[in-house]
């Protein structure tokens, strides 16, 4: 099974599914060109796209989303600008503003829907796509989470020996995307229930590197990104766990921790390896590697603490079109 296979042609109704993601290593210096290793998680977001008689595209029964909800009209901008209104239904069981990839699942999913019915497209282009949806509702952005919701697995960014994915470009730069060996490993992520914007997270950290002459900051989030894309890729639990911890301090020093954060992160501490924040912080999730064994003690200890905690294991199936594969 080519699990990078293109995404084929089909008629309406369409029906896509995409993982969302954790970061392991590397969030916010990668938007500057670092490394950054990411895995795409078993949570995923289903969209449908069926043809519709009303006059306007229609997103959940809400006929002014267009208006209102950027990932939308930026989708529909890029994959669907002169097909007739749509429907489009979605499913999601990733949480919103948590920094576990539900904007680049939809983002991925819708894309793929829409391109399966314009023709199908290949991975390299679907992932540029769902992340210019991204990068335009968004502002701002590196394609890690857009990348590793189309292409399932591990996937690091700008680092690695692994087989290249493809390059992703925005305007100033562009990143290159590889794959990383899956360690078969069990994670735990569990959201803050604290909302915030991936954009301005992302806003306040370039300024605060920028006042501190951020090329040094860059660098140490940049060899232990390195280290710890090569600490996974050769399955190795204690260096990846002290990366995490080193990769956890200097989020802290870039002021994206939270007090919810931080209270989850030594709630974990007993029954995990190591926990850091995941993604743009500020509130948002953190991701724990459990002490095998103790996964479920760590989610209790996650819940008690006042967090939303899954255990997830890695999605190996990026975005793809549903009725083409066995359901997951
Ligand atoms: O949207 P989040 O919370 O997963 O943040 C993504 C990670 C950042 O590096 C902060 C931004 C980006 O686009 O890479």
């Amino acid at each position: 099974m080519d699990l990078l296979a293109p995404i084929p042609a089909r008629t309406l109704p369409v029906s896509a599914v995409a993982p969302g993601k954790c970061i392991l290593f590397g969030e916010h210096a990668v938007v500057h060109g670092a490394p950054e290793l990411l895995l795409a998680i078993d949570l995923t977001t289903q969209a449908v796209v069926l043809p519709t008689r009303t006059g306007a595209p229609v997103l959940n029964a809400d006929t002014d989303a267009r208006e209102h909800n950027a990932y939308f009209r930026e989708a529909l901008a890029r994959g669907w600008a002169t097909g007739p209104p749509v429907e489009v239904r979605t499913v999601s069981r990733i949480p919103r503003a948590a920094g576990l990839g539900s904007s680049a699942a939809f983002a991925a999913s819708l894309s793929a829907a829409f391109a399966a019915a314009t023709g199908g497209i290949d991975r390299p282009r679907l992932a540029q796509r769902a992340f210019d949806v991204e990068r335009a509702a968004q502002g701002v952005g590196s394609p890690g989470d857009t990348s590793a919701s189309v292409a399932g697995g591990y996937v690091a960014l700008n680092g690695g020996p692994g087989d290249p994915l493809w390059t992703v470009t925005a305007a100033e730069r562009s990143w290159e995307v590889r794959r990383v060996a899956d360690p078969r490993w069990v994670w735990v992520v569990a959201h803050s229930g604290v909302g915030r914007s991936t954009a301005e997270a992302v806003r306040a950290v370039t300024q605060r590197l920028a006042a501190e002459g951020g090329a040094r900051r860059l660098e140490e989030f940049a060899e232990v990104a390195r280290d710890g894309i090569a600490a996974v890729g050769r399955g190795d639990r204690v260096r990846t766990a002290e990366l995490m911890r080193r990769n956890q301090e200097l989020l802290v020093e870039v002021g994206v921790s939270h007090p919810r954060l931080e209270a989850l992160l030594a709630a974990a501490a007993p029954a995990a390896e190591a926990a850091k924040i995941t993604g743009a912080g500020g509130g948002g999730s953190i991701v724990a590697l459990p002490v095998p064994g103790r996964e479920t003690d760590l989610v209790r200890r996650l819940a008690r603490a006042g967090g939303l905690p899954f255990v997830v294991r890695p999605s190996e199936r990026g975005a793809e079109l549903l009725g083409a594969a066995p359901p997951r």
